[in-house]
């Protein structure tokens, strides 16, 4: 009992501290500088958003990318929480004319108004069994061009999640994953900090025994294993794209 109440007061001493340690650093750090705005109206509404710092805003713009150049009919989005990725996901669907169908065991607080989105409540590794049939339904070829995760961080889930959505993705598929540098402390590229929590490197290691590799996910890289070319950015938590190599 008295072990509990000593690591509890431990653990909201170091949160407080950490509070503070982040309040004091930021102070001193410069607001996130703008990208320049392009020829594309849905680019520009995600250059503005991605200037409110979050546990994932450096990377709206390069999912935005990413999932442009997959050229995507079928996005699958595991994850929606406020509605970040769905931002930016929705805006891929309208340009490609694709379908995107989101999941999260809560509530949508932001459904998309993207005309061929779906918002599915329910766990997605119970989703996963049902999406065949929840394809055929909805008059969706099955195929996964492009899968955001972005879930519980949790290992055992992780690990679920790959051996239920992976055998779903297409000939051409991309992945990307949020949080694979996940930690009490984390950095943007703008010098900024923020607080998360240390997931014992879950996210990233899941993929690691995947692919039966080894990766240093403190800082950017690119690889190609068995044919897949894996794109890593340490900042802002980490987002690790894979992507088949044709
Ligand atoms: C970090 S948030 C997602 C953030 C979101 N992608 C964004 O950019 O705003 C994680 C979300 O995963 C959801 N989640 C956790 N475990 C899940 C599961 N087993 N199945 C579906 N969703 C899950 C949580 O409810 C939460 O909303």
């Amino acid at each position: 009992m008295i072990g509990k109440i000593i690591k509890a007061i431990k653990f909201k001493s170091k949160y407080h501290g950490l509070h503070l340690q982040q309040k004091v650093h930021n102070t001193f750090v410069s607001s996130p500088k703008k990208e320049t705005y392009t020829d594309s109206e849905e680019y520009n509404k995600i250059i503005d958003h991605a200037v409110e710092r979050s546990d994932i805003n450096e990377h709206l713009t390069t999912i935005f990318n990413a999932g442009m150049a997959s050229k995507p009919k079928l996005i699958v989005e595991l994850g929606v929480r406020s509605g970040e990725s769905t931002f930016v996901l929705e805006k891929v669907a309208k340009i490609c004319d694709a379908t995107l169908v989101s999941d999260d065991l809560d509530p949508c607080i932001n459904p998309s108004k993207w005309k061929k989105s779906f918002f599915v409540q329910q766990d997605d590794i119970t989703f996963a069994k049902d999406f065949p049939d929840f394809c055929t339904s909805n008059n969706i070829n099955g195929k996964i061009d492009l899968l955001f995760i972005d879930t519980s961080h949790l290992y055992e889930h992780t690990v679920q999640e790959i051996d239920s959505w992976f055998p779903l993705l297409s000939d051409n598929f991309k992945v990307i994953f949020h949080d694979t540098n996940l930690r009490d402390v984390y950095y943007r590229n703008d010098g900024s900090m923020g607080l998360a929590w240390d997931n014992d490197r879950a996210v990233i290691r899941a993929i690691e025994e995947y692919y039966n590799t080894s990766f240093n996910e403190r800082k950017d890289f690119t690889a190609t294993i068995d044919g897949i070319q894996v794109t890593h950015y340490a900042n802002c938590c980490g987002l690790t794209i894979l992507e088949k190599v044709n």
